[in-house]
């Protein structure tokens, strides 16, 4: 294992807000950072999350808005800064690529690859729609017309530059075989194989002329074109953590990354433009990448350009933030798509939160303050009952249990097994029947009961800190010393119409 844990999101587009599906990426990092603070030490764990700047997309967000793109970048970066803040994201970087420091790395790199041969002038050619700004395969435009907007389309020959992918293709699928690890989950790293494997690439055209994009980064060796705004993000995972020495040797403290987090729409990027990228510039991989599945809204893929997305900041503000994590990691096994629906939170909120964890906080909190005055029984717990030893048994495993599931960046399988030892610790409540042991006076056999259940909270608030941060706070305030101090309910149920 890494003494270090470097961990990335993608870099968000800023042409529009952020939605659930950011949130997603962003909350999975974070949590997995949280855990790493945990087991590695704080100093040891990067978590880097940004903004994707350049390009045509915010060009035209920016003009559609009246202002300038610069303005509009600005503005937009700073919306994806403030809900990382409200939903409790702790991340250590955040790297916007109209900085000077990314800037000034993309543009070393593109002269090292240029200066090796492996970006050269080319032509391309294509069919083009001026007013849509795009271009399209022979096979997808129908009479000479553009099909999307129905304008004729005009063949156009431009000059720009390429990146050779082609000839890093065998060297990429020998590096993929004997690394069957580096992407998760299976089934993608099984797709991008099978992609290399049928497919011949192509060189990646890097450039785009000013005349038609100036949003972007000039190419040192040919300033009128700027960088393709794919070649530019990708660089920020290096541009963030280290700079080229004048040997032309990337030098960073911190890379190479161990986890590159994304959803699978961004995949290939990430699995063979990148480390091709990094090859050819003799820089190490990173250790792997995971794409998790998306977010879907009434079977449709959660997306602004399909108009259905969600605001995660309504979400908190009706359920709180701690329920909105919960149902994001908790509800689908990370890497499988899902449906989002209020209805899913309301029911993970009642069930897991409100019945589960709520539940067995407020009743141990009362029965100590019923019982023993609000003072935790300062008994040992080595009791013969086999429900007791379970009990304690599962507290011992739990941390491994929950690192475990998190090395595999299964959060569903982390909380499953926290909620496991909640369940059990409720099912000892009612099993056990205080409230007689209690008017049978066995003081002994109640203290020891009562000091299970905080033991049982404890261990889990102690897991839950790294999902659930308000949460466990919470929970760990109220039973921090010899006396509880009972705040209100955690997760007050919600009353729904069929409840
Ligand atoms: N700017 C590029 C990434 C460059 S990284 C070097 C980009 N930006 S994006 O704003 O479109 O963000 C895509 C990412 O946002 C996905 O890979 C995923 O992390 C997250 N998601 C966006 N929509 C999503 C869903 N509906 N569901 C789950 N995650 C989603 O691509």
């Amino acid at each position: 294992m890494s003494a270090k844990f470097y961990i990335t999101t993608p870099i968000y587009y800023v042409n529009a807000a952020p939605h659930i599906g950011h949130s997603y990426t962003t909350i999975a990092a974070d949590v997995l950072s949280r855990g790493k603070r945990k087991t590695l030490g704080k100093e040891n764990v990067r978590f880097l999350t940004g903004t994707d700047e350049h390009g045509q997309k915010i060009q035209k967000a920016a003009d559609a808005a009246g202002i300038s793109a610069q303005e509009f970048v600005d503005k937009t970066s700073g919306q994806f800064k403030s809900l990382w803040q409200s939903l409790n994201v702790s991340y250590d970087d955040f790297i916007r690529t109209t900085e000077p420091r990314h800037i000034k790395v993309v543009q070393k790199v593109l002269e090292i690859l240029h200066k090796r041969g492996d970006i050269y002038e080319g032509k391309y050619e294509g069919l083009y729609c001026t007013p849509d700004e795009t271009f399209w395969l022979e096979s997808q435009v129908v009479d000479g017309l553009c099909p999307d907007c129905k304008r004729p389309v005009e063949r156009i020959v431009e000059t720009n530059y390429f990146f050779k992918l082609t000839k890093y293709q065998d060297w990429l699928l020998a590096f993929l075989k004997g690394h069957p690890g580096f992407i998760r989950p299976h089934s993608r790293y099984e797709e991008t194989l099978r992609f290399l494997e049928l497919n011949k690439l192509n060189d990646l055209c890097i450039s785009r002329p000013k005349e038609r994009l100036s949003w972007g980064i000039p190419l040192p060796f040919a300033p009128e074109h700027v960088t393709y705004v794919w070649f530019d993000a990708l660089v920020n995972y290096i541009s963030a953590v280290g700079e080229f020495d004048s040997q032309d040797n990337y030098r960073s403290d911190w890379w190479p990354a161990q986890l590159h987090l994304m959803a699978k729409d961004i995949l290939r990027q990430h699995t063979v433009y990148w480390p091709i990228m990094l090859h050819a510039l003799n820089i190490p991989l990173p250790e792997g990448v995971f794409a998790h599945g998306w977010w879907m809204f009434n079977e449709d893929k959660m997306s602004k350009s399909r108009g259905n997305v969600v605001n995660p900041l309504e979400m908190v503000k009706k359920y709180g933030l701690d329920a909105y994590r919960y149902f994001l990691l908790r509800d689908v096994p990370f890497g499988l798509d899902g449906n989002f629906s209020e209805e899913g939170i309301i029911k993970r909120y009642n069930s897991d939160l409100a019945n589960d964890l709520g539940n067995l906080v407020y009743r141990t909190l009362t029965m100590v303050e019923k019982y023993f005055d609000g003072q935790i029984p300062d008994v040992a717990l080595g009791a013969n009952l086999k429900s007791v030893t379970d009990i304690l048994a599962k507290i011992k495993h739990l941390p491994i249990r929950v690192n475990l599931a998190l090395d595999e960046t299964n959060f569903s399988q982390a909380l499953e097994a926290i909620w496991e030892l909640i369940g059990m610790a409720n099912k000892h409540v009612e099993e056990t029947k205080p409230w007689n042991l209690a008017k049978e006076n066995k003081q002994q056999e109640l203290k020891e009961f009562i000091r299970l259940l905080v033991e049982v909270i404890r261990a889990a608030a102690g897991q839950l800190e790294i999902f659930l941060p308000q949460t466990a706070a919470s929970i760990q305030e109220q039973f921090a010393g010899e006396r509880v101090k009972k705040g209100s309910p955690l997760f007050p149920r919600i009353e729904t119409k069929s409840s």
